[in-house]
């Protein structure tokens, strides 16, 4: 029997991601109403900006599980996809522009799921009011964004989390309970990632967005450091860059990396076949005594010595409810220290796309300088 197209994702995706979070994914591309869940009755006190596909599918999906319907406001430049998030999740308000949302009376804290340009200019404006930020990734494409984020997150009392998910994901969490840190010992982190096809049209490619550097290899530079502060970071790292094709170097590339702490990583973004089930992952680590495989966030198998612990997450789990829930959590939460050093790194690898280097060095030392003082200097 042939079933259409539409009809075998909808089931792969519910065998992946379990029907409650299949259902957001369906709802937010045909934009339909959801209905309303559970009887928690929080104070309306959440705000979107950017109301696309992750805004509806995958934030409001969260959102939503953990507390019924909260969000207050929303915003977007397209007036329909506002409208029509707002209709979704049952959402008071559509504001007409950011200003409007950001001075709802009773909002606390604000999502930023917009273009990639407008993420940092967004988080300055809600931080400087005193709101409590989420900023998708990246956090700004370039370093005057990053220098003026950092001068208003030093200034604000509001908190800004961001939008780097894998280090949130089941799989890590595990990893990270069962590795053997050795402050004298390098690790190895390698990723073979399966991207979306983009189109040549796509926003992602235009050029103020800051290129697939930005847009999504910054997941896995923000996983790498990440990884290597379990252990202390290092200074001097040495990059390579090899692209399949010279007129499209951010799509089917690889980045190696070797640092001063015996650490290597390296990353291959191939995006030739569209994935029919959605961005495929699979990551493998050792450091220590220990080697870890993680297909997908769907399975882990971790070896140490004669001892394996294997474990399989259903609905497959790259991060995004823990990831999401970082305003709400209690404890430090992860320090944003991590994410301004993936940020500068991922900055520089994005020049180095840009000018087409395909060697260079990064001490994140001096990175970390010259953003103190590009901030200083504003
Ligand atoms: N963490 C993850 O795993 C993950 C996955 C997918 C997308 N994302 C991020 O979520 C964000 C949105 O991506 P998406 O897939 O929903 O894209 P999308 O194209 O579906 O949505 C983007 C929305 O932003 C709106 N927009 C554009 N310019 C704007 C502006 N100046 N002000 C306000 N709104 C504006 C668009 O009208 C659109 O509705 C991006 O930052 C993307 O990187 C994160």
């Amino acid at each position: 029997m042939l079933i259409p197209l539409n009809l075998r994702k909808l089931l792969r995706f519910i065998a992946i991601y379990g029907p409650g979070r299949t259902l957001f994914k369906a709802a937010g591309r045909l934009r339909l109403r959801l209905p309303a869940w559970g009887s928690r009755s929080h104070a309306k006190d959440i705000g979107i900006v950017g109301c696309g596909q992750f805004a509806f599918a995958t934030i409001g999906y969260f959102l939503t599980r953990r507390f019924g319907r909260r969000v207050l406001g929303c915003f977007d430049i397209d007036a329909q996809a506002a409208a029509s998030l707002a209709r979704g999740l049952g959402v008071p308000h559509v504001c007409q522009d950011v200003q409007g949302l950001l001075g709802l009376p009773g909002l606390r804290t604000v999502y930023i799921a917009s273009n990639h340009a407008t993420h940092a200019a967004y988080a300055e404006l809600a931080l400087g009011m005193g709101l409590d930020v989420y900023v998708e990734k990246p956090v700004a494409v370039d370093l005057a964004q990053l220098a003026r984020l950092e001068r208003t997150r030093r200034a604000s009392k509001g908190r800004l989390f961001a939008g780097y998910n894998r280090p949130f994901s089941a799989a890590l969490r595990d990893m990270r309970r069962h590795v053997r840190i050795d402050p004298a010992a390098g690790m190895s982190l390698q990723c073979f990632v399966a991207g979306h096809v983009l189109g040549a049209d796509h926003w992602y490619r235009r050029p103020e967005e800051g290129t697939r550097i930005c847009g999504n290899v910054g997941h896995w530079l923000d996983l790498f450091v990440h990884l290597m502060s379990w252990r202390g970071m290092p200074d001097r790292l040495e990059i390579a860059l090899t692209w399949a094709c010279a007129d499209e170097r951010d799509d089917n590339l690889s980045i190696s990396m070797a640092s001063d702490r015996s650490d290597l990583f390296s990353i291959m973004l191939t995006a030739r076949a569209e994935p029919f089930e959605g961005i495929n992952e699979s990551i493998q680590f050792q450091h220590t005594d220990t080697t870890c495989k993680i297909d997908d966030f769907r399975q882990m198998t971790l070896w140490q010595g004669p001892n394996i612990v294997k474990r399989r997450y259903w609905p497959k789990d790259p991060g995004h409810k823990h990831a999401i829930s970082q305003p709400f959590a209690t404890g430090a939460g992860r320090a944003w220290q991590e994410v301004a050093d993936s940020t500068l790194l991922m900055l520089h690898v994005t020049t180095m796309i840009r000018t087409a280097t395909r060697v260079s060095t990064f001490s994140l030392h001096d990175a970390r300088r010259t953003l103190d003082l590009a901030v200083d200097t504003l």
